[in-house]
């Protein structure tokens, strides 16, 4: 007998044919030699009851049927039927009597169960040969003798039906949740994402996640800011950044010049000045830094944004020079009687526009007579009225700038203290040369 691989499906007839032609092995051969281990096909020997015994095909063939026919064993082969078929209990008493034991089924096996070849009941899988009466939204389980129809994990029974369960109605999802057939799914605002439960919502963090800010990111709850670094200004994105043009904010922040940079801004002052406290500007002391260049009978006199190199002798006939800075003329020279007797070289330097009146020198007689009085007054450089003299006592005095004065300019005054003794008769003048230097700035 042929393995029933020429079966097909409604072959029923044919192969009940072909059974009845070939008929299975002959058992009562196989009885006869103690030493008799051959077996036709579809039989093998069992040298236990030393008997031919039945292989079941069904489980020792893999895919003995395809498709959606079910197998059923037989003796000496097996059959493949779909699975709707109903096993026709009679099929076995019409073959040739079983070997052993005979096919008799004395008990019909009950509902739900039918017998094997070993003549023991198994269970009919009712939802595998579509034996059930479940409806299409509806699991069928088998079971021992029967088999139950159940609704899906999602779905309840409303009536003969399983009806999807709106999961949602049950605020199962921290923010939003969304119902699917059988089930459902929680979804996030934007700027949070599912936990590991996949219902809570938890903050992403967008810093880490290359959000798009320009400078600096900050993640807060649910979402995250962008900053900008010092001297820079959020754009009206609120992503990218800006540079600030500090000096066009305020006119205070640099002394002199003001030049804005990428972030910041930094001052810069007029040749001659230096920088001081990164927005002030100082006038540099080119005599006392040795930055000058006078001779050696120079004298470096230093004012705000320069200096000047005057000659160390400026005793101009009939004036003889007695120290670096003071001239005498001689009473012995006829010349010198309607002169000052001395004329002493100061130098000062004052910046622009300054606030008027403002005190700017104070001369004071260095030797005091007693019953003498001092009088002062400008004799010379002074004809625009630009200063005047505040007398402050007999033997001191105060040089006031009358207006404010834009440099670079320069003033030669002449300031001519008189000494009186009216006991005596006695008058005498001498002169403070005061050279007063204007800046060209206000610092
Ligand atoms: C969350 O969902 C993912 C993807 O659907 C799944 O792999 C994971 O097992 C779920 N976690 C829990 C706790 O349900
Ligand atoms: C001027 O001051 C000096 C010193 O204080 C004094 O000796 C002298 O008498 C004063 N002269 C007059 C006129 O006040």
């Amino acid at each position: 007998m042929l393995p029933c691989a020429s079966c097909l499906p409604g072959s029923l007839l044919l192969w009940a044919l072909l059974l009845l032609l070939s008929g299975p092995a002959s058992p009562q051969d196989s009885e006869e030699p103690d030493s008799y281990t051959e077996c036709t096909d579809g039989y093998e020997w069992d040298p236990d009851s030393q008997h031919c015994r039945d292989v079941n095909e069904c489980l020792t063939i893999p895919e003995a049927c395809k498709g959606e026919m079910k197998c059923i064993n037989h003796y000496g082969g097996y059959l493949c039927l779909p699975r709707s078929a109903a096993v026709i209990n009679d099929l076995h008493g019409e073959g040739p009597p079983p070997p052993v034991p005979p096919a008799q089924h004395p008990n019909p096996c009950p509902p739900g169960y039918e017998p094997d070849d070993q003549e023991s009941c198994v269970d009919v899988d009712e939802c595998a040969q579509a034996l059930h009466d479940c409806r299409p939204s509806q699991d069928c389980h088998n079971l021992p003798g029967s088999y139950q129809c159940t609704c899906p994990d999602g779905y309840r029974k409303i009536g003969p039906e399983c009806v999807d369960i709106d999961e949602c109605r049950y605020r199962y999802c921290q923010h939003r949740c969304v119902n699917l057939p059988g089930s459902f799914r929680c979804q996030c605002e934007p700027g949070f994402q599912l936990g590991p439960n996949n219902r809570s919502c938890v903050d992403v963090n967008e810093c880490d996640m290359g959000a798009p800010c320009e400078q600096r990111c900050f993640n807060s709850y649910g979402t995250f800011l962008c900053r900008c670094h010092q001297g820079y200004e959020l754009h009206r994105d609120g992503f990218s950044c800006s540079d600030i043009d500090e000096c066009s904010y305020s006119s205070y922040l640099c002394q002199s010049r003001c030049v804005n940079e990428p972030g910041r801004f930094s001052c810069h002052c007029p040749q001659g000045y230096q920088l001081l406290a990164t927005r002030l500007c100082q006038d540099i002391d080119e005599c006392e830094s040795g930055a000058h260049q006078c001779s050696e009978a120079q004298t470096c006199v230093n004012f705000h944004g320069g200096y000047r190199c005057v000659d160390t002798n400026r005793c101009v006939e009939p004036y003889i020079q007695v120290s670096d800075n003071r001239c005498l003329c001689p009473a012995s020279n006829p010349l010198c009687r309607e002169q000052p007797s001395s004329i002493v070289h100061r130098y000062m330097t004052i910046t622009s526009e300054r606030s008027v009146p403002a005190d700017v020198f104070q001369i004071q007689a260095t030797s005091v007579y007693p019953g003498a009085y001092n009088a002062f007054q400008i004799r010379a450089g002074n004809s625009q009225g630009d200063f005047y003299i505040r007398q402050i006592n007999n033997v001191s005095a105060m040089l006031v700038l009358a207006r404010p004065v834009t440099g670079p300019r320069e003033y030669v005054l002449d300031l001519e203290m008189v000494t009186m003794n009216s006991l005596m008769s006695y008058r005498a003048s001498s002169v403070l040369r005061l050279t007063v230097f204007v800046g060209a700035y206000t610092f």
